[in-house]
């Protein structure tokens, strides 16, 4: 069935099933593969993506009821993105795998709240799982994109240990060894 999205600005028309997931048609129709798959139950982030500029999770999220919504995922971002030139700054990545859904993450932060706290970046964050532990050098390149000085506060680890419980419920792995 075809379906006409906005996605990064462009009006495109696919062929995918309404209850497709928008991860599957965003990487595999539209060669849109920044966006990862994770867990594929709404637990890692790393699927993040915008619709009208909320966060969401892509790999639960059908296709049907998108028409007429504003798709942004990090290829829209443009690759300057103040976020972005943070990120390189801070040298936020290890494996990279995660980095996506959290840059999107994060990109919602800010637009939404111009000088977010560490508690409120810690909250808007938690939804995003990095096994490889970057949590530290995210909450500073969110601080330096937003134009805050960095703090020296630990990074609350719980919310994330009760995700890799959640994930491990419903896929009997990890985040830790979700595949790529
Ligand atoms: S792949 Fe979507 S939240 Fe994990
Ligand atoms: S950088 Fe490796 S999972 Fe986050």
């Amino acid at each position: 069935m075809a379906a006409t999205l906005d996605v990064n600005g462009k009006a495109v028309t696919v062929q995918a099933d309404p209850a497709t997931p928008l991860l599957w048609v965003l990487r595999d129709e539209l060669g849109l593969t920044g966006t990862k798959f994770g867990c594929g139950v709404a637990q890692c982030g790393a699927c993040t993506v915008h619709v009208d500029g909320q966060p969401v999770r892509s790999c639960v999220t059908p296709i049907e009821g998108l028409a007429g919504v504003k798709i942004t995922t990090i290829e829209g971002l443009g690759g300057a993105h103040p976020l972005q030139q943070a990120w390189v700054k801070h040298d936020v990545p290890q494996c990279g795998y995660c980095q996506s859904g959290q840059i999107m993450s994060a990109a919602a932060l800010i637009e939404q709240n111009k000088a977010p706290s560490d508690e409120q970046i810690d909250e808007a964050m938690s939804g995003n799982i990095c096994r490889c532990g970057t949590y530290q050098r995210i909450r500073a390149a969110i601080k330096d994109a937003a134009g805050l000085a960095p703090t020296t506060t630990a990074v609350t680890g719980a919310p994330h240990a009760d995700i890799d419980e959640a994930i491990t419920a419903a896929t009997g792995a990890t985040s830790r060894g979700a595949g790529r």
